[in-house]
């Protein structure tokens, strides 16, 4: 496919065919993650992807464990809220149980340039969670080689769907990928799931802002 139809064509995925996805074309998604561009080249990223439906529940549990703790806790504060914080974690949390494959995304931290010359100086704190939070490079990097797999899986008749509404859960996932799948590396913690598969249907855009909203040219 032309770029620009695959991008035309990229859709986030929530309900998935049960046809597998073969290893090759796997591969062919994590080649295109690693030629991405990263800050410093550091390559800040390990693709764990998950096929074992056994692994695929265990991740679901962990996740509804903690959908349920953080909603029984709600309770008490605001039962409206908890009750709205249910569906939603219901409905865009668990919905890659149905996929055929989950890829678990762990990356590293990533000292930004000017980072330690500021600890050094002794400046201001805001300062440094100015540049390791709000204008991170390790997540931009990040970002780039999920949207290359993601682009990739597209033009190889898949679809996706990037997920980090359930990072709350990351810890005990991470455990599952040190214990279960084997990837022991403590350097690195979870940044996002991506259900991945075969379409079930064509997902609707929930539409764009317009262009001119976006970009402001100077000439
Ligand atoms: C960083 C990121 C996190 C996302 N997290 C979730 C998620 O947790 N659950 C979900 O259902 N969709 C998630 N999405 C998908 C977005 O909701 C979706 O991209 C957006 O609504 C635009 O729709 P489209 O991808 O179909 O164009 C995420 C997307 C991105 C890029």
């Amino acid at each position: 496919m032309e770029l620009k139809e695959v991008i035309g064509k990229r859709q986030s995925v929530r309900k998935f065919k049960a046809d597998d996805v073969p290893n090759d074309d796997i591969r062919e998604m994590i080649d295109a993650a690693r030629v991405a561009p990263s800050g410093k080249n550091m390559q800040n990223w390990h693709f764990v992807v998950v096929k074992n439906k056994g692994l695929m529940h265990k991740v679901a549990e962990v996740i509804r464990n903690k959908n349920e703790e953080i909603a029984k806790r709600m309770d008490g504060v605001d039962r409206e809220k908890s009750d709205r914080f249910r569906k939603f974690a219901d409905r865009f949390t668990l919905f890659f149980l149905d996929a055929p494959a989950l890829i678990i995304v762990m990356t590293q931290t990533y000292i930004p340039s000017g980072y330690n010359e500021y600890e050094l100086i002794g400046a201001d704190p805001h300062l440094l969670d100015d540049l390791l939070s709000h204008r991170n490079p390790g997540m931009q990097s990040l970002g780039a080689a999920i949207e290359h797999l993601y682009l990739r899986a597209v033009d190889l008749g898949y679809g996706c769907c990037w997920l980090t509404s359930a990072n709350y859960a990351a810890g005990a996932i991470e455990e599952l990928v040190r214990t279960e799948a084997g990837f022991r590396d403590e350097t690195y913690y979870m940044a996002a799931l991506i259900a991945l598969g075969v379409p079930d249907g064509e997902p609707k855009s929930p539409g764009r802002k317009p262009l001119e909203e976006i970009y402001t040219l100077v000439e």
